[in-house]
């Protein structure tokens, strides 16, 4: 069979449906400066499509510094991946000023966060280990222990019983082997917003010998009373030995990092293939990087709205009997039930009647004649932003409810 014959046929499930929403649910344009209003399909809409929870994206002085670092280096430097040519001391004072932040002896700066959480699984992981993970952990994660050629197994999401049901089977299975255990789970999960239960898996120390990852892509910079994540918020760093987020949410930019020992950080330092066989971040990203880190970590203000914006939008759709699920984090999804075809023309009613425009999520990623969709409150948005959506919301559910989004939609199935 020409595989190109065979994907014309299955084009996975999204790509199916590419010829009817492209544009419009998927690949959309918004345009305009990045805030809480943007142009899309040539129109203001209010956003809460972006991960930009404290507003830096279009801070002032990210600006001024992203323009002046690009000026100086363009964007090709350093050119060559960091262990060859590609080194500089940029790099190296953003890794010392994180690892003071999130108080870790040492940090490794990663190009993305995607590449890189799948790389360290990959680093960190021999075939005489098993990696347990959980069941709602980010592609990310689930990619990099494709990668391990060793046992891997699944734990129900959040569940610590069923945790401790993988532990005593890796356990099993270690006596006769060298391996070791790498147990990985997120910070907060950012589809449901609920957090990982760090502390009780930490608890599982006492009575099992294995080292925990976490990816606090959504934690970092929202969580903790210095903004330093979720293990911070749960008073938990020093149990949690690997910690990596991203720069694409808080810090909106490129690149992340992952914190450790001195010893550990060495190691994946000259272990991770997508840091040895690429070439390393730019030069922009990086002194960006540290000005995005000096205001995330001195303007508390900034994640004090963040968190005003938050209480508000969640307590007043709580309060408008919204389902919002275990949500205690900045990600706010709301569960609907209806079907897919009501879902697109609730959201496409929201975004052209109501100028709102958030996403929308749907099976498989959550179960079949769930609709969620979700929206990530920033300190970009105000309280009349919320004001205008509580009130569109309860306008839209009264219609789902009164099954007004029936009518046939772009996207039946
Ligand atoms: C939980 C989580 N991990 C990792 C990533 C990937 O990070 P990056 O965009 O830097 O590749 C994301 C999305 O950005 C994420 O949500």
């Amino acid at each position: 069979m020409d595989i190109f014959e065979k994907i014309k046929n299955n084009r996975g499930p999204l790509g199916q449906h590419a010829k009817s929403v492209h544009g419009y649910f998927t690949f959309p344009k918004l345009e305009g400066e990045i805030g809480n209003r943007m142009i899309f399909r040539g129109k203001e809409k209010l956003i809460w499509s972006l991960n930009n929870y404290l507003g830096l994206a279009n801070h002032p002085e990210v600006r001024r510094v992203d323009a002046e670092a690009s000026a100086q280096y363009g964007l090709a430097a350093p050119m060559g991946a960091r262990m060859m040519s590609g080194n500089s001391s940029a790099h190296e004072q953003l890794e010392r000023e994180l690892s003071a932040f999130v108080k870790r002896e040492d940090t490794f700066l990663l190009n993305y966060g995607y590449q890189g959480i799948i790389s360290a699984i990959d680093a960190l992981l021999d075939r005489h280990d098993v990696v347990i993970y959980d069941s709602e952990s980010h592609a990310c994660i689930i990619d990099g222990v494709r990668l391990h050629q060793g046992k891997r197994y699944t734990f129900m999401h959040n569940d610590i019983d069923n945790l401790e049901k993988q532990l005593k089977r890796a356990q099993n299975i270690l006596d006769d082997t060298t391996g070791g255990i790498l147990v990985i789970t997120e910070g907060v999960f950012g589809m449901s917003g609920d957090q990982g239960k760090l502390k009780e898996i930490i608890e599982l120390k006492k009575k099992y010998n294995f080292r925990l990852l976490i990816d606090d892509a959504h934690g970092f910079g929202t969580m903790g009373p210095t903004g330093a994540g979720t293990d911070e918020h749960q008073g938990v760093q020093e149990g949690v030995d690997i910690y990596f987020s991203t720069f694409a949410k808080s810090m909106a930019s490129i690149g992340a990092f992952i914190s450790g020992s001195e010893q550990l950080m060495e190691y994946l330092r000259y272990n991770m293939r997508s840091q040895i066989f690429a070439k390393a971040l730019p030069m922009p990203l990086v002194i960006g990087g540290l000005k995005r880190l000096e205001l995330l970590r001195t303007e508390s203000s900034l994640r004090d709205k963040l968190w005003t914006i938050v209480n508000a939008l969640q307590n007043g759709l709580r309060e408008r009997g919204f389902n919002l699920g275990k949500t205690n984090t900045a990600v706010t999804p709301i569960f609907l039930s209806g079907t897919l075809g009501e879902a697109t023309n609730l959201i496409m009613d929201l975004r052209e009647n109501y100028d709102i425009f958030c996403s929308i999520v749907v099976y498989p990623v959550i179960p079949r004649g769930q609709i969620m969709l979700r929206l990530i409150p920033t300190a970009a948005h105000t309280m009349e932003d919320v004001q205008h959506t509580l009130d569109s919301f309860s306008e839209v559910a009264a219609k789902l409810a009164e099954k007004k989004y029936e009518y046939a939609s772009v996207l039946e199935v």
